[in-house]
């Protein structure tokens, strides 16, 4: 049950980091996000907001332990959720009465270096939930 419940919700995340990705291409083009496009970047990161704590909670048990995961997967989860909590936190920090106008262009650019890592840290995670598979299933093929 609880795997299938982290299956879905890696599913989820990657859906939602790749609109998020898909979203933010055209910057890298100098072309700010607005419009429907942001709408949608926004919306997607609602999601991720909600679904990224969840998933890191269900995983964590398997992330602290090297029995019950890859290298790849354990190296992959920390870099998510590193990356992941600064860019959701970079956003947070502009919504914050604290900045200069120039201090929010400058969280905004670390924002999308870490988003842009989120996705690449997953394709990490995403290998090496691969690579677990491979090995349960020599071990379960081995006698004794
Ligand atoms: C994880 C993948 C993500 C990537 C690759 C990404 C990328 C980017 C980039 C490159 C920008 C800069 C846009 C510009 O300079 O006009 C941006 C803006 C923004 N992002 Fe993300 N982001 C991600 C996740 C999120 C999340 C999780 C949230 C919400 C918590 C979010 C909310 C925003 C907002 C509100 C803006 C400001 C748009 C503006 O005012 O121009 N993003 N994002």
């Amino acid at each position: 049950m609880m795997n299938w419940l982290i299956r879905i919700l890696l599913v989820v995340i990657a859906i939602v980091v790749a609109v998020l990705t898909i979203t933010a291409l055209p910057t890298l083009d100098d072309k700010h996000m607005a419009g429907t496009r942001l709408m949608i970047h926004m919306m997607a990161g609602g999601s991720l907001v909600a679904a990224m704590p969840v998933f890191a909670i269900l995983f964590l048990s398997r992330a602290i332990s090297p029995q019950r995961s890859a290298i790849l997967q354990r190296w992959g989860f920390w870099l998510m959720i590193l990356a992941a909590t600064l860019a959701i936190g970079s956003v947070l920090m502009c919504m914050l009465p604290l900045l200069s106008t120039e201090q929010m262009h400058r969280w905004m650019v670390i924002h999308g270096y870490a988003g842009f890592a989120t996705g690449a840290a997953l394709l990490v995670l995403g290998l090496g939930c691969l690579q677990w598979r491979r090995i349960s299933a020599t071990r379960s093929s081995t006698p004794g």
